[in-house]
């Protein structure tokens, strides 16, 4: 009989809401991904790259004008020189170099910890690793690093902290501040730390990302982590990226040629290609996101949901507690999706044990104008 490794890992609630919108033909404002489409530019690219015949196996580190264009971007977004043929590596999504950096880090009996709410597949990766995930929440209602409990579950044990900022569910933002803290924190300690920056570019309201690769203390003992996905707006192509330094990035890709060995060649060329014609992207990205994000807050504004707007991601938190304080948030979700058509996200379920008293759902604006109008009146009506 197989016995499972992951007893208790089940259909995700991000699966389970897209199908009850689908069934029930709500908007669907609950899974992390647009209802638009990448540049043409970037879409006719990958055509031309497939009928041009560049269909095999990339190098396993990944394309080296790929590798170059992330370390030009690097350079230009936080001002640091990182090397594209010892510290970069081209992954299938975000989510395997997240995998093969915990393999590469997490013995058996090993801890990690994690600060809840968190992204979904940080734990499978530790348990699978034979380690175990410590869970310390963030504070609330800002989602901010609670130092002390961090501090107080650091054991001997501790060899991973997982960072993520821009950070889903709540949009919240890591400064430099914390980043310094972290590095007095851990100085000393055998503790790395996964920095998932996959939102890096999704920042609003002027301020600037707080990237790790920019922080040298931490940067020695990391890996950075980011997706061309949520990037250029190609969430399906799984195509992502990780910067360590030399010796972490060696470890990580004697794992990345077992788990996946490269990422899809032609969508590499294609990415290289519009990098380096339109550098200007990323720059554009913060205002186009945030007219989406200013547009569906407006809307909601006369809504009986109550929210701060969302500093970065395009993921928006409202509370509910003024409409059905009496529902947890799964319950509310779908009574959201069933009666008023627009499926949501719980946020709890990011959370190993979360508050109880939490009222909170999360939605996606990353979605067409006339999405987010048609989603905002529905939500009007509640
Ligand atoms: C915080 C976070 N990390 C990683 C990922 C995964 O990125 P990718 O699709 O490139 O694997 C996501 C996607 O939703 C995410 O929200």
């Amino acid at each position: 009989m197989l016995v499972s490794k992951l007893p208790n890992v089940g259909t995700t609630i991000f699966t389970r809401m897209s199908q009850l919108a689908l069934e029930t033909g709500a908007i669907n404002l609950s899974q992390g991904f647009p209802d638009f489409d990448g540049p043409q530019a970037l879409r006719e690219a990958v055509a031309r790259h497939v009928m041009e015949g560049r269909n095999q196996y990339s190098p396993m580190t990944g394309l080296p004008s790929l590798r170059q264009q992330v370390a030009a971007k690097i350079a230009r977004s936080y001002g640091v020189q990182r090397d594209a043929d010892s510290e970069i590596t081209i992954t299938p999504g975000a989510t395997e170099a997240i995998f093969c950096a915990v393999q590469a880090l997490i013995h058996p009996g090993d801890e990690a910890i994690v600060l809840d709410p968190c992204y979904d597949s940080y734990e499978p990766s530790v348990e699978l690793a034979g380690g175990r995930c410590v869970h310390v929440p963030l504070a609330l209602p800002d989602f901010a690093v609670d130092w002390q409990r961090l501090a107080d579950a650091i054991t001997p044990r501790t060899r991973l902290i997982f960072l993520n900022s821009p950070h889903n569910p709540s949009g919240a933002l890591l400064t430099r501040t914390d980043l310094d803290k972290l590095a007095e924190l851990i100085r000393g300690h055998d503790i790395h730390v996964i920095s998932d920056e996959v939102y890096e570019h999704l920042i609003y309201d002027g301020q600037r990302h707080a990237s790790v690769l920019a922080h040298e203390e931490l940067y020695q003992r990391a890996f950075v982590v980011s997706s061309f996905g949520k990037t250029y707006h190609v969430t399906g192509w799984k195509t992502g990226y990780v910067v360590a330094p030399p010796a972490l990035t060696a470890e990580l890709r004697k794992i990345h040629q077992y788990v996946n060995f490269c990422g899809v060649t032609p969508l590499q060329f294609a990415l290289a290609d519009f990098m380096a014609a339109h550098p200007e992207h990323v720059e554009e990205l913060p205002a186009f996101y945030q007219a989406k994000r200013d547009l569906f807050c407006d809307l909601l504004a006369g809504s009986r949901f109550t929210f701060s707007r969302a500093p970065g991601t395009y993921f928006q938190l409202a509370d509910y507690s003024a409409i059905r304080p009496d529902l947890d948030d799964v319950a509310m979700a779908e009574w959201l999706t069933r009666e008023h058509g627009v499926a949501a996200i719980p946020v709890s379920v990011f959370y190993q044990s979360a508050p109880k008293e939490m009222r909170l759902v999360r939605f996606c604006f990353a979605k067409r104008e006339e999405t987010l109008r048609q989603a905002a009146e529905k939500l009007s009506a509640v």
